[in-house]
């Protein structure tokens, strides 16, 4: 079978991609999956609500070899756009926090809208399918497939690597985009798991699962002020997702239980009237009480109010600010959001997202190394990324 465009990967990058380029001028667009429904990770992305977009999308707020290619895309295709296009397609939605936007009512809207575009613009879709063989031909790309009804060998003029990344096995993540651009003489960069929880030897934080405070986070990267989730395997919730992507095996995080700087002064007023009060009894109004438990135990918090002077406070608060943590690991791909690396971006126009060595080869979404932030910016990479290819094929 001839076509024009062979699309790999029905996810949010590749139906996007798929919905903008068929409908142009009678064009042939093909895409395939081996899952058996498209956009999974959408449907149950955001708690079943999908964080589609941020509000404040800026280039500062994704990972990658080089921090500049992402700009063009996201610049060519904006938040206001992707928003634009869901209240074209009547779906409400609202703001939960720092400009993570979600569906009022279920992400299944936000994949029922993708497949109706592909539909619309006369978009063949492919599930349960595989890809068994790419070459390149004298007319594009030769591509064989295993449907449900039998092999398909495909010619394709351009074909799209929109498999995503590798987190999440379990709902068929694989490395497919990875080893054929590699295949194509494309560089792929180290992958690691990204947005993913820590975990911390001899279940360092059994007796604090559950418990979650307000924090800081820091790792090798900026700072994160958000939830932090302790978990009977170690560290979780959005900081500790965030610097996940910034952190290196063997590396601290540092966790600052005090962000808005209130405990030290409060100790000080309160020493003044309250002297008897005892020490974790006060902490405890700042603080998950389980938490403070656990740090009378492990930091041999003693005394009253009044038996704490100014630099045993200074030096408690600094422990509660840059409290040093040493995680053993992460979760890893089982549960990670996302993947940090990919295909070398200096392979890849950053206006088209074509390889710039194999005309007619375009890579987008997650299968790039752009790695986003928590917060609706990995679907908003994936929404522009699809658009810039679709706009040059
Ligand atoms: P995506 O993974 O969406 O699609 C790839 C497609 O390729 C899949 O349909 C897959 O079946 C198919 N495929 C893979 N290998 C194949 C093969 N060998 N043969 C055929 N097909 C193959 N981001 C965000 O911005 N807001 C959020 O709320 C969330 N929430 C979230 C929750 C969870 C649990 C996860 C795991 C991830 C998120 N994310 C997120 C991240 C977001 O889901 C992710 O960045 C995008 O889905 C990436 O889009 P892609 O289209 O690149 O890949």
């Amino acid at each position: 079978m001839q076509i024009d465009t062979l699309i790999i990967g029905a996810g949010a990058a590749g139906m996007m991609c798929a919905a903008h380029a068929g409908g142009q001028s009678g064009k042939r667009v093909v895409v395939v999956d081996h899952a058996k429904a498209p956009g999974e990770k959408i449907r149950i992305s955001g708690g079943g609500r999908c964080n589609f977009t941020n509000m404040y999308c800026d280039p500062q707020a994704f990972i990658s070899h080089n921090p500049h290619f992402a700009k063009s895309a996201l610049a060519r295709y904006t938040q206001w756009d992707f928003i634009d296009l869901i209240d074209r397609h009547g779906i409400a939605w609202h703001e939960k926090t720092l400009g993570q936007l979600f569906c009022d009512g279920s992400a299944k809207q936000i994949v029922a809208m993708l497949t109706g575009m592909m539909a619309d613009a006369g978009v063949t879709l492919h599930l349960q399918t595989s890809v068994t063989h790419v070459a390149k031909s004298d007319r594009g790309f030769a591509v064989s497939l295993q449907t449900p009804d039998g092999a398909l060998q495909i010619q394709a003029r351009q074909l799209v690597l929109a498999s995503g990344g590798k987190s999440i096995p379990k709902m068929g993540a694989t490395g497919l985009a990875y080893d054929i651009a590699r295949r194509f003489g494309l560089p792929v960069t180290d992958t690691r798991p990204g947005l993913v929880p820590f975990t911390f030897a001899e279940g360092r934080f059994v007796p604090l699962a559950g418990v979650a405070a307000p924090s800081r986070m820091v790792a090798d990267g900026p700072a994160f002020d958000e939830a932090v989730l302790f978990t009977h395997r170690g560290l979780s919730g959005p900081a500790v997702l965030q610097v996940s992507s910034y952190w290196r095996e063997g590396d601290p995080v540092t966790l600052n239980l005090d962000p808005d700087d209130t405990i030290a002064p409060a100790l000080r007023a309160q020493r003044q009237h309250y002297g008897r009060r005892n020490l974790t009894t006060e902490l405890a109004t700042h603080l998950p009480s389980r938490l403070v438990e656990f740090m009378k135990d492990d930091w041999a918090l003693t005394g009253n109010l009044a038996d704490q002077s100014d630099t045993r406070i200074d030096a408690l608060v600094d422990r509660i600010q840059n409290w040093q943590l040493m995680p053993s690991g992460t979760e890893g791909y089982r549960t990670a959001e996302v993947t940090l690396g990919g295909i070398d971006t200096d392979a890849l126009s950053s206006k088209t997202m074509q390889a710039k060595d194999v005309p007619g080869l375009y890579v987008i979404g997650e299968a790039v190394d752009v790695t986003g932030w928590l917060g609706g910016y990995n679907f908003q990479w994936a929404w522009a990324s699809g658009m810039a290819a679709a706009r040059a094929i």
